[in-house]
């Protein structure tokens, strides 16, 4: 292509880019395009929802959490019923409005639905008269009884090209799971609108189907003025339990949810690890020790992103293990499941005190050197993986799933009156 030729068709896909097809010389005009692209970002958001996703309350068996982008300002509603086979359920759907904030060009709206029914199949879309979603399916989680969840490590690069597979994987392995833990590093740039993009792509209806409990990692944080600042995605594009320090740095990631007898409680180690003042370390360690003594369960998870154990010598996190672990001992959590490090590991049996199993995980495509751990019965890595973990009365039952589906290592934990946790290996032979 001649130079000049060449020139104008990079310009002409500049300003269409930009938004704005202006009248060139010789050139006739055919239309004035209002493009909703947003510089930067190959996800532009448009009258119709998108991003949806259901975040973990902390009482999925009677409330969902729903949030979800547009490009308008204009008021957002969920429909909701109960679900039958019998399209006209459409009909009988309830109307909720949302709340609506603005994101750079976007909006995003969310609203909690409450008064839902234990073990119930609902369904529900959102939108408006410019556009709603499809109805999309979940069942609330129940009063008691047998519980599944998914649990993913670090998926931050190669989001779209390579995470997509191993959400995917496990959903179709688990598709009733009641939640999936995302434990931090869900992105590589936390400010980065076409990283999130990807993570939303990748996930698709999975997302507004299964509800996501996520913690912030290190990499959901910007420093542009020298202190942590969480990502201005996180609070817009997620929904989550309001039942935290009270700290503002720590709001929509330090939080609890109590699902079928299982206390699940999301820590922030990004601000342990880089706490901006004493009282922010004390906040977050009070907190964890009023949540873990008032714990009325038999079972206690934990996720966090920085581990208390790593994979590779070097990588302490000082304050985690300073702040935390002492608590996790004192109150016998069960599992704690963690991300950050870019390798697999998993152990219980040589940490001391006994008693809690700690694992570390990935599951997008930046993988790390690792090394043989005294505190871990295996390390390895370079392997993208996802967990499907069962908690049945008295057994928990943690399974380690290749990207490919082969099943690579697992382990149970029985619990036992007055004592810690029986451990028994249950690797595939
Ligand atoms: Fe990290």
């Amino acid at each position: 292509m001649e130079k000049k030729a060449l020139d104008r068709r990079n310009f002409l896909g500049s300003i269409m880019k930009a938004g704005a097809l202006l009248p060139l010389a010789g050139t006739p005009v055919l239309s004035v395009v209002a493009s909703p692209l947003v510089s930067g970002s190959s996800y532009p958001a448009s009258v119709m929802p998108d991003r949806m996703i259901l975040n973990i309350t902390k009482d999925p068996s009677t409330m969902a959490a729903i949030t979800w982008r547009t490009n308008a300002a204009a008021p957002g509603f969920v429909e909701y019923a109960k679900a039958d086979a019998r399209p006209d359920f459409a009909t009988k759907a309830v109307r909720v409005p949302a709340t609506t904030t603005p994101l750079q060009q976007d909006y995003y709206h969310r609203l909690t639905l409450t008064g839902l029914q234990p073990d119930t199949l609902y369904t529900y879309r959102a939108g408006n008269e410019d556009g709603w979603s499809e109805w999309l399916q979940f069942r609330t989680a129940a009063a008691t009884g047998k519980l599944s969840f998914i649990y993913l490590g670090d998926a931050q690069v190669g989001i779209r090209p390579f995470w997509s597979r191993v959400i995917r994987k496990a959903y179709a392995q688990l598709p009733d799971a009641q939640l999936i833990i995302h434990a931090g590093d869900l992105v590589n740039r936390a400010n980065n609108d076409d990283e999130w993009g990807q993570w939303f792509e990748a996930g698709g209806y999975i997302h507004g189907s299964v509800p996501s409990l996520v913690t912030p990692g290190n990499h959901e944080y910007t420093h542009e003025d020298g202190q942590p600042h969480l990502s201005v995605h996180w609070k817009q594009q997620f929904t989550l339990p309001e039942n935290g320090t009270g700290l503002d740095a720590l709001e929509g990631s330090v939080f609890y949810a109590d699902v079928q007898g299982v206390r699940f409680i999301s820590l922030n180690t990004m601000m342990m690890e880089e706490a901006t003042s004493e009282a922010q370390l004390q906040a977050q360690q009070q907190w964890l020790e009023r949540t873990l003594s008032s714990n009325p369960y038999a079972w206690t998870v934990v996720t966090m992103h920085h581990p208390v154990f790593s994979t590779k010598k070097g990588r302490v996190n000082e304050k985690v293990q300073a702040w935390f672990k002492p608590l996790f001992d004192k109150y016998k959590v069960d599992i704690v499941l963690q991300g950050h490090d870019h390798a697999y590991g998993r152990g219980m049996q040589r940490i001391a005190p006994y008693g809690t199993a700690y694992v570390v995980s990935v599951s997008g495509s930046k993988m790390y050197e690792y090394e043989k751990m005294e505190w871990a019965d295996i390390v390895t890595g370079h392997l993208q993986m996802y967990h499907l973990v069962t908690i049945d009365q008295h057994r928990l039952d943690f399974k380690s799933y290749l990207a490919t589906g082969e099943l690579f290592d697992g382990f149970i934990l029985e619990k036992r009156a007055g004592k810690r946790n029986k451990f028994k290996e249950n690797r595939p032979s």
